[in-house]
Parts: C-alpha cells; sequence; structure tokens
C-alpha cells in the first residue's frame, strides 16, 4: 500500500517537475503588443534641461546606466556622469547587463525611435517586444516628462560601448517564464496583450 503511494507521489511530482520544466523553455521569449506613446523628442534647451534634471536626479536612471562608480559625488560637483552602461547587476536570478542608453546606434538607443523608449518606460515592453526586466519597472512619467528625458538622451554624445547579453540562472529562467511582466499602468491594462 504505502509502496503504491510512494510510487503515484513519485510519478506525480516527476509530472510536474517535466511540465514546469516545459512551461519555462516555451515561455522564454514571450511577446507582448502595448502601444506606442506618442513622444517626439525636442531640441529646445530648456527641454533638455529639464530631462537632465529627470535622469540624472529625479528618476534616478544614471544610478544604473552610468559605468561611473562615484556618480554621487559627480553629481554634487555639477559633472554629467557618461550614460554609456556597464554596470553588472549579479543576482540569484542570473548576471545582468545594464545597457548604454547614450545615442550610439550600434550599442546604445541610437537606432530606437522615441515612442520604443517611450514604451518600455510605461509599460515595461521593449523594443523586441519582450518584458523589460523588473529593475526597470515604475518608471512611468507623463508625457511631458517623457519627451524631457528622451530629448536628454537624445542630446547626449553617442559612446560606443557593447554590453554582453545577460544571463539568467535556473532560478531566473523560472521567473523569467512566469513572473516577470510588463507594467501596465491599469488606465492601460486592455491595451497591452500577450502572444
Ligand atoms: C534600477 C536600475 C535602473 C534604473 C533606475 C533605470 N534603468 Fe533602464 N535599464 C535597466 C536594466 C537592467 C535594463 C535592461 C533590461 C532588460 O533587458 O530587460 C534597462 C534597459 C533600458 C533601456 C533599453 C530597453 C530596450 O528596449 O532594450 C532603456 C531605453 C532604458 N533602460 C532607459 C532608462 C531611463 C530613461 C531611465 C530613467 C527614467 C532608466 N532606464 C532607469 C536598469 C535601470
Amino acid at each position: 500500500m504505502l509502496r503504491k503511494i510512494l510510487k503515484w507521489t513519485g510519478l506525480a511530482v516527476l509530472c510536474i517537475i517535466v511540465g514546469v520544466a516545459v512551461a519555462t523553455m516555451l515561455r522564454q521569449n514571450l511577446t507582448y503588443d502595448a502601444p506606442y506613446p506618442a513622444i517626439q523628442a525636442s531640441t529646445d534647451p530648456a527641454v533638455i534641461e529639464k530631462g537632465k534634471h529627470l535622469t540624472l536626479v529625479t528618476k534616478g536612471c544614471v544610478h544604473c546606466h552610468s559605468p561611473a562608480e562615484n556618480v554621487e559625488a559627480m553629481l554634487a560637483k555639477g559633472e554629467e556622469p557618461s550614460l554609456a552602461g556597464g554596470k553588472k547587476i549579479d543576482t540569484p536570478f542570473g548576471v545582468f547587463f545594464i545597457p548604454n542608453i547614450t545615442p550610439d546606434a550600434k550599442t546604445g538607443i541610437g537606432s530606437m525611435t522615441d515612442a520604443e523608449i517611450a514604451r518600455v518606460l510605461r509599460y515595461g515592453v521593449k523594443s523586441n517586444g519582450e518584458a523589460v526586466l523588473p529593475f526597470m519597472q515604475g518608471l512611468d512619467m507623463s508625457d511631458e516628462d517623457m519627451t524631457a528625458v528622451i530629448s536628454y538622451l537624445r542630446s547626449l554624445k553617442p559612446v560606443e560601448n557593447k554590453m554582453p547579453e545577460s544571463e539568467f540562472s535556473l532560478i531566473g529562467r523560472v521567473a523569467k517564464a512566469f513572473v516577470v511582466k510588463p507594467s501596465i499602468p491599469a488606465t492601460a491594462a486592455a491595451s497591452v496583450t500577450k502572444h
């Protein structure tokens, strides 16, 4: 009797493990449709200055996207830390590299449209349709602030700095398959679909 129970429990556990493994594999590259906010970068110096403040101070993009180790000290001196990426985030979920967000076409955001940058900030959907990692979620801003941030990024000198691909650990892959989702503001929930 006990053997029978053990046998069936064992089989059930095995089926669950195989099921989760297969689902994890199938769900590694889920993509989402989200609208593109109608944002257009401006070259107006006042808008760029506002974007600089949001990027370097209020929204803190610089803390993740700068390779500089002394961001606070540089800001205190009124210097502008580079946004060429380079920091590595080492977690049990994997090793993640923070991308270059200077306008370099090959290694930065030069080939992304304004609307693509706005979409990842608002909906957490990257240019390739995948959900952005949770580090980048919750950065939604008004259209005006987003225009300012993107205008500032576009005004920077392009820096060529290719970052390695992020690597997910086993648990990271499971989290990517089942937990990581776009961060959709409640007002826009109906406009994001998964496939
Ligand atoms: C807590 C750290 C963190 C902060 C703060 C942050 N980012 Fe990011 N950002 C990341 C990481 C990590 C990625 C790569 C995520 C991925 O590939 O899923 C990323 C990716 C991006 C991308 C590329 C998206 C794509 O389609 O590949 C852009 C553009 C970007 N960030 C802009 C910004 C801007 C603008 C801000 C400030 C408003 C900001 N980030 C704040 C960590 C951060």
